[in-house]
């Protein structure tokens, strides 16, 4: 039977969501014979009933599929949780759109949202997950993800060299929101001494000592720092020395900063060690959000497209697709969003390895 599909990207870009949908129109057309369209801008473009037609190799006039390596979202993106008192809206939407079911490729953020959609019924409904914070539960892989480590990486390797060179401590601020997989990932794999990240509270004196132990036991008198933005200091730390507990903590801004954290923890520094240390801060910002996606994001990507489209014909709905023990499987939204967002494990092995490697990653 012939269907017609729906596909919409919802909130924070990353590269990797063209190549979902290439996959996704690929599979649909090639195999099955049935329609894909797009809905662009998300939820706000299926309130206003829009879609654009996407076909095969229809994007170039020579043939080139620019889906493959093109960063961003051709179908653009909205990044607001504020849609669910449109519920009855957006499934009139759905029907009067002819759709039989609809792909949403999102985060945490827009899972819960089609959580919440799926429950109310009346949907046929798959997600892909995409995230540069790696924190949506049950998959071991998220499309953007490896991409934006490979940026951060990149641009540590650029900053080594600079911070050496002037014997500096470079700080390098990362995404992340609240979790700290790609600030601990990028640390590890980029060289960095310092990672700091919301799942591990870390002392400004931990840090001082860490870089004078790099002096004095190494000669070394650069550094790099990598701060998640929702990096997080100690009790003590954030009140001063004072008691106090989250609650009546110095700022909310403490808590769930969404920048500035670089900045401040270069202050710091430069206040404990009496300006004894340079500091310069970076802070990568949406640059880790775009380019051109790795090779194992387009994997990870064509696999999670596939796979939604052989839902849709199994006819399974209401879930994510995942990547669990080197297969592409799928598990129910409900599941995922109860466990979400997924954090960093303080005692897993990437903690430890780091430890074991002399990276300062909060006092253990
Ligand atoms: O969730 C992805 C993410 O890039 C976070 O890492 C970051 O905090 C946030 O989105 C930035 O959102 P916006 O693009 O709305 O500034």
């Amino acid at each position: 039977m012939n269907k017609r599909i729906g596909i919409l990207t919802s909130g924070g870009d990353c590269p990797g969501l063209n190549c979902a949908i290439r996959a996704v129109v690929s599979h649909a057309n090639l195999t099955y014979d049935w329609e894909v369209v797009g809905i662009p801008y998300a939820t706000q473009g299926l309130l206003e009933r829009q879609t654009v037609p996407l076909s095969m190799h229809g994007w170039d006039l020579r043939g080139i599929d620019p889906l493959l390596n093109m960063g961003g979202t051709v179908l653009g993106s909205i990044n607001k949780g504020d849609t669910l008192a449109s519920i009855p809206e957006m499934m009139a939407s759905y029907q009067a759109l002819g759709l039989d079911a609809l792909i949403v490729i999102g985060g945490d953020g827009s899972l819960n949202i089609i959580n919440q959609l799926a429950v109310a019924g009346g949907w046929n409904l798959v997600g892909i997950p995409k995230t540069i914070d790696n924190d949506v539960a049950l998959t071991e892989r998220a499309i953007g993800f490896d991409t934006a480590v490979n940026t951060v990486v990149d641009a540590i390797n650029r900053l080594t060299f600079t911070a050496a060179s002037h014997d500096r401590v470079m700080i390098v601020e990362v995404m992340g929101r609240t979790a700290g997989h790609l600030a601990l990932h990028s640390g590890i794999a980029g060289g960095a001494d310092v990672i700091l990240i919301p799942e591990v509270p870390y002392t400004i004196k931990g840090i001082c000592d860490h870089l004078q132990e790099l002096r004095d036991r190494w000669k070394r008198k650069f550094a790099i720092i990598v701060v998640a933005e929702g990096a997080t200091p100690c009790l003590e730390d954030l009140c001063n020395g004072d008691t106090c507990s989250l609650e009546n903590a110095p700022s909310p801004h403490f808590i769930a900063p969404k920048c500035g954290r670089g900045q401040y923890i270069a202050d710091q520094i430069t206040e404990l060690t009496h300006h004894f240390v340079d500091t310069r801060v970076s802070v990568l910002g949406h640059i880790q959000r775009g380019g051109i996606p790795s090779a194992l994001d387009r994997l990870t990507a064509t696999m999670f497209g596939k796979k939604a489209v052989d839902l849709i014909a199994q006819g399974t709905y209401n879930q994510m697709i995942a990547w669990q023990d080197n297969h592409v499987v799928s598990v129910p939204i409900t599941d995922v969003v109860k466990r979400s967002p997924f954090y960093v494990d303080p005692d897993g092995d990437l903690i430890q390895t780091a430890r074991s490697l002399g990276i300062y990653v909060g006092d253990s």
